[in-house]
């Protein structure tokens, strides 16, 4: 298993498509989810150089933190809640240019400007996981962030569902 990333490349995208490949080598082989998860906010955090990354899981009907990595966070959101309960809601990746400018926006931190939340879903097409990535500057997410964020959430499914990714 490999143990640091070496991320190359100047500009997103290709930053990106130096880390997936890196993610996908790091937990194959795991068969422990969290393990996996673990690391993987961890690649992302490091990879990409993100302020805050972490993994929402739906249990018992409301969204549950899981591993993370950045300065601590809320613990329980509701459905339609926050940026994050509307991405369970609306089942599709929310891009939040200004987080002020966001109604019910939950904020964590205060240094938290812009945000990005991709839903995963489970072998029956229910919402299982979002995944939450923050940035400390306005307007940091883009449709390259979509593109390769809900890739690695292919990958992320792939690894609770054992379906084909
Ligand atoms: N801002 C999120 C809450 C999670 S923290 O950003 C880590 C939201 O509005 O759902």
């Amino acid at each position: 298993m490999a143990e640091s990333l070496a991320v190359t490349g100047s500009t997103k995208a290709e930053r990106y498509a130096s880390l997936l490949p890196q993610i996908h080598a790091l937990t194959e082989g795991e068969p422990d989810f969290i393990a996996n998860l673990s690391n993987i906010m961890s690649a992302l955090r490091y990879g990409m150089d993100f302020f805050w990354v972490g993994a929402y899981l739906v249990k018992n009907g409301e969204l549950v933190l899981g591993p993370f990595q950045g300065p601590p966070a809320c613990t329980r959101i509701r459905k339609g809640k926050g940026v994050c309960g509307t991405c369970w809601e609306q089942e599709k990746t929310i891009i939040v240019p200004d987080v002020d400018a966001f109604p019910g926006h939950i904020a964590c931190s205060s240094a938290s400007r812009s945000e990005i939340v991709v839903p995963g879903f489970s072998q029956d097409g229910e919402v299982f996981i979002v995944l939450d990535v923050d940035s400390d500057r306005l307007n940091d997410f883009d449709e390259t962030d979509r593109v390769h964020l809900e890739q690695l959430m292919r990958r992320i499914e792939h690894l609770q569902n054992g379906a084909p990714a």
